[in-house]
């Protein structure tokens, strides 16, 4: 039992009834005990040979006055406790439950007040605020998520029908150069669409992992020269560098690609020409580290807690200007949860570079064959 519980206070509550009872035993006891022995031993002595019979009266009435004082008191007493407990009880009961069905009616914005009525009620109602303040926060990020989509919708879809209208009003002639810009567009529609419904399939756990045990250096090198040609073309150095004895992870090779092929794309896209970018695997505690680093923009703290968000972009115009859609890594963050592992941001601030640190727990050592799939 908890001392700070509900139980505690039954238990006082009922320590109170029975201390109450003594203490008016005990005060009827004194108050009406040694008169009623007086009275009674007058009368004897005023008749002979009746002592004892005064004397057993005496002690039965006393006791008789005793008992009934200390039952009344106590009666009294549970009485108002049991109304006073049971008010609050259900009045507590009632708020809860109100606000439950507040909640579940749509308004997450109501809340409990703390009950104090003990750890298991605060607890309660802790619990139902927690979830109303869950439920409002999920409700917030679909409203985002819509005015998002729509608005990510918007821009191909409102250049491709400027250009057919152009088209059809013979302003605008279908050449290479359209047809490529048309594509351009469509292509980014079909980006956008794959790329919903792959963070929507691994936020749900709908995404299916080929887990197998694989060497980081392996990881590292397929992601590396995946990224090669497009950080020549760009003039940003990539460097891969895999400690010695780092162990096996379990690790779906494409998903895995996805991810630090994310994280490389990201880092090419904030760091100029010139620039330089690690990408580094290591052990570190119980855990493997795939760092990549970058020496370029960096991000300002205050952005840090959210890029990993959907749609979130630190500076919309210039990210959107990159051709980024902020999906990114909210994707990489649902893929590193799937694998059972963390990801983190950290920057020093604007031009000061950054890094995403991904951890993977070590594979079971004895585990040498592929492992099946959930
Ligand atoms: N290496 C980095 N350096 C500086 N800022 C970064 C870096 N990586 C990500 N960011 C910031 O975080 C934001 C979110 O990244 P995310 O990958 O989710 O979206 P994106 O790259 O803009 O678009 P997408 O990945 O969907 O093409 C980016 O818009 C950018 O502002
Ligand atoms: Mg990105």
């Amino acid at each position: 039992m908890r001392w700070s519980g509900f139980g505690t206070r039954l238990v006082l509550s009922m320590a109170l009834v029975v201390l109450t009872g003594g203490v008016a035993a005990w005060l009827v006891a004194q108050a009406v005990g040694p008169g009623q022995f007086r009275s009674h031993m007058d009368a004897a002595e005023r008749e002979p040979g009746t002592v004892t019979e005064h004397a057993r009266e005496a002690f039965v009435e006393a006791g008789a006055l005793t008992v009934a004082a200390a039952l009344g008191a106590s009666v009294l007493v549970s009485l108002v406790l049991a109304v006073v407990l049971s008010r609050r009880v259900a009045g507590s009961l009632d708020g809860m439950a109100t606000v439950s069905a507040q909640v579940a009616a749509g308004r997450f914005g109501e809340r409990v007040a703390a009950p104090r009525l003990g750890s298991e009620f605060d607890e309660l109602a802790g619990a139902i605020n927690g979830m109303a303040e869950r439920l409002g926060h999920d409700e917030e990020m679909r409203h985002r998520l819509m005015a998002d989509v729509s608005h990510e919708l918007r821009t191909p879809v409102a250049t491709i029908s400027g250009y057919l209208d152009a088209i059809e009003d013979g302003v605008q002639d279908l050449n290479p150069a359209t047809t490529q810009m048309l594509r351009a567009q469509a292509a980014r529609l079909t980006r956008l669409a794959e790329d919903l419904s792959a963070v929507g399939a691994a936020q749900s756990g709908g995404l299916p992992l080929d887990l197998r045990v694989v060497a980081p250096a392996q990881l590292v090198e397929l992601a590396a020269r995946a990224a090669r040609p497009q950080y020549a073309a760009r003039q940003v150095r990539l460097f891969a560098h895999v400690e010695h004895g780092v162990p096996a992870v379990a690790a779906d090779r494409d998903r895995f690609g996805q991810i630090l092929g994310n994280l490389l794309e990201n880092a090419l896209r904030h760091t100029p020409r010139g620039g330089e970018v690690r990408l580094t695997a290591q052990r570190y505690r119980h855990e493997v580290r795939f760092v990549v680093s970058d020496s370029g923009e960096g991000i300002p703290p205050e952005h840090l807690p959210y890029v990993f968000e959907r749609f979130y972009r630190v500076d919309a115009a210039r990210d959107r200007g990159h051709g980024g859609s902020g999906i990114g890594l909210a994707i990489v963050r649902s893929l590193v949860v799937a694998h059972g592992g963390t990801v983190t941001a950290h920057s020093r601030g604007a031009g000061q570079g950054a890094a995403f640190v991904v951890g993977l727990p070590p594979a079971p050592s004895r585990r040498r064959s592929p492992v099946p799939m959930r």
